[in-house]
C-alpha cells in the first residue's frame, strides 16, 4: 500500500489528465480527406505489428468523441492530452489544406472547453503523411519546414482556443526506433538516417515553436521527451562508460538541444555522424520553452556491448519483479529521480508529467467491472513518486495519465491495455476500470482538499 499523504503536496492547480494520440485511438484512417501516414504502411506490411493489428478502426474516436469527452467529465478531468493527424490535416503531396480534417479538431476542442476540460495538442505524434515519406521523411531538412507549414495552419485554426501545445512526442521513439531499430515506422535500421532524423526533428520543433509564437497569443508550448534514468550493470569502467553513453542516447541528446545548451558533444562522437547543422539552427532549436514534457515509464539498467549497434549498451532486465504486460519494471523512484534531474541539473521552470501508466491483461468480469488493482497500484506509487519530488522543489505542474482508453500500442498491436477506460473493440464498449474509478477519486479528494 501506498502512503498517499505526501499527495498533499501537489499544488492546488495541480491539473490532472489523461493522454491518447491520433493513430493509437481515431480509426476512420478513410474518412473526411485523410492519407495515410507512415504508420498506416508499417501497420498494413506484414509482419511489422503483432497480429496484423492496424489502426483503421483503433477506438473509433473519430466518431465516438462525444462519449469520450463524457467519459473524461465522468472521471473529473482538468486537462486532456490528443494528438493532431499531419495526415487529417495536410495529407498529401499537393500541401493543399483538408478543411474537414481541421473540422474534427475544431469540433473537438470546442466541446473539451464547454465540459470545462483544458486541451493540450501534440501537433506530431509520428503519423507522419505517407506523402512526406516519399520526399525523404524525418531524415531530410524539407520535412521540418513543411511541418512548420502544417502547424501554422492548425495554430490558425485552434490558436483563438488552445493556449497549451506540445510540438512532438517522445522524438527519441521517431528516430531511435523508426530509424535506427526499425521496431517503428518508418521501419529503418541505418544510423545516419537516424541521426539526421532526430536533428530535422529538433529542427521541426524550433520552426514550430517560432510558428506558435507569432500566432498563438499566451501560448504555453512544450516539447513531450520519454526520458529513463540509467544505471550500470556493475560498478566496472566499461558498464560505467557504457551508462554514460545510454544516458547521452536516451536523455541527454533529447534535452541538451532544445534547453538551449546544444548536442553532446560525446554523443556526436559516439555516433560519428555529420549534423546538418545551418546557422540559426541552435537558437531555433533551443528556443525558450514554457515547459517540459515527460513521458516516464521504466529505468535502464546497462552493461557495455562493444560488438552491438550505438550506443554500444545492452539493457538488462531490472531486478524488481513486478512487471507490467509490456514486460517493463515497475519502478516508481525512476519518476521521482528525472523529475529531480529536470530541476536541479536541468533548471527546468515548469513540469508535466505527460505520459505515464501501465499495460496489464485485463479482461471483463461476468458482472461487468474490470478490476485492475495493478495499475491501481502503479498509479498510486506513481503519484506519490511525484509528489515527493515536488516536496523537494520540482515545478511539476500536472500528471496525465496514460491512457484515457485501451488503444493501438503501435507494433505490440491491441494486445496491451494501457487504458483507464478498457475499450472492447468489436463492439467498441467503453468501461471505466477500477484504476480509472480511482484515479477520479484522487482527483475530487484533491480538488476538496
Ligand atoms: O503508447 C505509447 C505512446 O504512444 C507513447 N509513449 C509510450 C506509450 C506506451 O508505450
Amino acid at each position: 500500500m501506498t502512503d498517499l499523504s505526501v499527495l498533499s503536496s501537489l499544488p492546488d492547480d495541480f491539473l490532472w489528465g489523461a493522454a491518447t494520440a491520433a493513430y493509437q485511438i481515431e480509426g476512420a484512417v478513410d474518412a473526411d480527406g485523410r492519407a495515410p501516414s507512415i504508420w498506416d504502411t508499417f501497420a498494413h506490411t506484414p509482419g511489422r505489428v503483432a497480429g496484423g493489428d492496424t489502426g483503421d478502426t483503433a477506438c473509433d474516436h473519430y466518431r465516438r468523441w462525444p462519449e469520450d469527452i463524457a467519459l473524461m467529465r465522468r472521471l473529473g478531468l482538468d486537462a486532456y492530452r490528443f494528438s493532431i493527424a499531419w495526415p487529417r490535416v495536410v495529407p498529401r503531396a499537393d500541401d493543399r489544406v483538408n478543411q474537414a480534417g481541421l473540422d474534427f479538431y475544431d469540433r473537438l476542442v470546442d466541446a473539451l472547453l464547454a465540459a470545462g476540460i483544458r486541451p493540450f495538442p501534440t501537433l506530431y505524434h509520428w503519423d507522419l503523411p505517407q506523402a512526406q515519406q516519399d520526399r525523404g521523411g524525418w531524415p531530410v531538412r524539407e520535412t521540418a519546414e513543411r511541418f512548420a507549414e502544417y502547424t501554422a495552419v492548425v495554430a490558425a485554426r485552434l490558436g483563438d482556443r488552445v493556449t497549451d501545445w506540445a510540438t512532438l512526442n517522445e522524438p527519441l521513439c521517431s528516430a531511435w526506433i523508426g530509424h535506427l531499430d526499425g521496431a517503428m515506422a518508418p521501419g529503418l535500421t541505418d544510423l545516419t538516417a537516424a541521426v539526421r532524423a532526430s536533428y530535422h526533428l529538433h529542427l521541426g520543433h524550433g520552426l514550430a515553436v517560432q510558428v506558435l509564437r507569432e500566432t498563438v497569443r499566451d501560448a504555453r508550448i512544450g516539447i513531450v521527451n520519454n526520458l529513463s534514468p540509467i544505471e550500470p550493470a556493475t560498478a566496472s569502467e566499461a558498464d560505467r562508460a557504457a551508462a554514460d553513453r545510454a544516458d547521452g542516447h536516451v536523455n541527454r541528446w533529447w534535452l541538451d538541444p532544445v534547453l538551449g545548451h546544444g548536442y553532446p558533444e560525446d554523443m556526436r562522437e559516439v555516433y560519428g555522424v555529420d549534423l546538418p547543422e545551418r546557422d540559426g539552427d541552435p537558437e531555433l532549436i533551443g528556443a525558450p520553452l514554457d515547459w517540459l514534457g515527460l513521458n516516464y515509464y521504466f529505468r535502464q539498467i546497462v552493461a557495455d556491448d562493444p560488438t552491438g549497434p550505438a550506443p554500444y549498451a545492452r539493457q538488462l532486465p531490472g531486478p524488481n519483479p513486478d512487471r507490467t504486460a509490456m514486460p517493463w519494471e515497475v519502478h516508481a523512484p525512476g519518476l521521482e529521480q528525472l523529475l529531480l534531474r529536470l530541476t536541479h541539473e536541468y533548471g527546468v521552470e515548469r513540469i508535466h508529467v505527460t505520459e505515464n501508466g501501465a499495460a496489464y491483461r485485463d479482461s471483463v468480469s461476468a458482472d461487468g467491472t474490470v478490476h485492475d488493482p495493478e495499475r491501481t497500484a502503479y498509479l498510486e506509487q506513481h503519484l506519490a513518486a511525484c509528489a515527493r519530488a515536488v516536496a523537494q522543489g520540482a515545478p511539476l505542474a500536472g500528471y496525465f495519465a496514460w491512457s484515457l482508453l485501451d488503444n493501438f500500442e503501435w507494433a505490440y498491436g491491441y494486445d496491451k491495455r494501457f487504458g483507464l477506460v478498457h475499450v472492447d473493440y468489436p463492439t467498441q464498449r467503453r468501461t471505466v476500470k477500477t484504476s480509472g474509478l480511482r484515479y477520479s477519486d484522487l482527483i475530487a479528494a484533491h480538488r476538496q482538499r
